[in-house]
């Protein structure tokens, strides 16, 4: 794309805290945002909740704003997600999808040739313009040291709920097809990973400053599938976004993958790896390059307990991280029943050096 199409927002590098340490930079004390930091535990997002059902939540602009926006109000965080979901693109696409109450998302499953052919691309970035919208509408209204954030889950992790038609304990659907139906498997990763790539430098155009990418799933596969179906893929989205955005911080979260972390920062280019709760930050930061950014990685159970051991804790790995590049976050989303105190008080605790 040409220069003259990008907002003038775009022009220079940003120096908001949140993007520096994205970029490489040791920042202290480190930026902090958190996963699900707009949720049921506020009683303001609550009150919005009675309003709309969750996909008319995210596909309406103002709202999409307003619960994005609600978290930055009260804690001043350093980045604001944008209120969406992973699951906002295989919809995009046409496949059947509605949350419901306690049982999150319910999916019409898709499981043979057949039923790819629900999946149309080319309405992809249509139906999403009220993502961009919000996005647009987000940069002038963030306070000016918040960076905005995009996102996508990574291929195998919507793959995942586009066949189990939801969540899933065990995933027997996805992985019987991997093994029986190899061909409809490579042909959804390979719809997957063109329009995430695509999705995501929609949001970059509207205005998204950096860009995680959620693999929540991608841990339950051993190694060679692991980096057949979890590090190339995503490669190949880093490598795509690159070449149209070189200054966009890519932030990959493989949830589970133990030690195959490193492989991934390595192989996918990723600027910034988020660790889950299990990861030891000072052990992986000894396994991957000086340079990269390294994001989390607090246990959303010990935020949802406070006191002492909240402040101990993520002030240990805070100082465990000193002198590098890093991002203060949990370790997964923030749990519903978190009392909003909490969260403030966090938040204190890492500024506070
Ligand atoms: O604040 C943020 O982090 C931004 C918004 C965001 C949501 N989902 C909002 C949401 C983000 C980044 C996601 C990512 C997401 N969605 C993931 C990856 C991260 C992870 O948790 O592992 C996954 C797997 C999904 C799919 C999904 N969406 C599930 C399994 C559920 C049901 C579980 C639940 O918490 O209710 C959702 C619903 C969802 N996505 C909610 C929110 C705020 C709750 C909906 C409601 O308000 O009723």
């Amino acid at each position: 794309m040409t220069q003259a199409s990008t907002p003038a927002v775009h022009t220079g590098r940003s120096d908001k805290p949140l993007l520096r340490a994205l970029r490489g930079e040791a920042v202290w004390p480190p930026p902090v945002w958190l996963m699900r930091q707009a949720g049921r535990y506020l009683p303001e997002f609550r009150a919005m909740r009675e309003q709309a059902d969750f996909l008319t939540r995210c596909m309406t602009p103002e709202i999409a704003v307003e619960l994005t926006l609600q978290p930055i109000r009260r804690y001043g965080m350093d980045g604001a997600i944008l209120f969406s979901d992973i699951l906002i693109l295989p919809w995009a696409m046409g496949q059947d999808l509605r949350f419901e109450e306690g049982r999150g998302p319910i999916l019409t499953p898709i499981r043979t040739e057949e039923d790819l052919k629900v999946l149309d691309e080319d309405r992809m970035m249509d139906a999403v313009e009220p993502v961009r919208e919000a996005l647009r509408r987000l940069r002038r209204e963030l306070p000016e040291q918040t960076a905005l954030l995009g996102f996508a889950g990574s291929p195998f992790t919507v793959a995942c709920y586009m066949v189990e038609g939801g969540g899933s304990r065990d995933f027997a659907h996805i992985r019987a097809m991997m093994q029986q139906k190899p061909s409809v498997f490579n042909k959804l990763m390979d719809i997957l990973t063109r329009n995430t790539a695509k999705m995501l430098c929609g949001q970059i155009e509207a205005g998204a400053e950096a860009i995680m990418l959620f693999d929540s799933w991608g841990g339950i596969l051993p190694p060679e599938a692991f980096r057949q179906y979890v590090i190339e893929p995503t490669r190949q989205i880093v490598e795509y976004i690159r070449a149209r955005h070189p200054d966009v911080p890519l932030v990959g979260f493989p949830r589970l993958g133990g030690v195959m972390v490193a492989e991934y920062a390595e192989k996918t280019g990723i600027n910034a790896l988020a660790l889950d709760t299990v990861a030891e930050p000072a052990k992986v930061a000894e396994m991957v390059p000086d340079t990269l950014t390294l994001q989390g990685n607090l246990d959303p159970m010990i935020l949802l307990n406070g006191g002492e051991a909240l402040v101990k804790e993520a002030r240990r790995i805070r100082d465990s991280l000193k002198g590098r590049p890093h991002v203060f976050n949990l370790g997964h989303g923030v749990i519903k029943t978190t009392p909003p105190e909490h969260v403030a008080a966090l938040v204190e605790a890492i500024r506070d050096v």
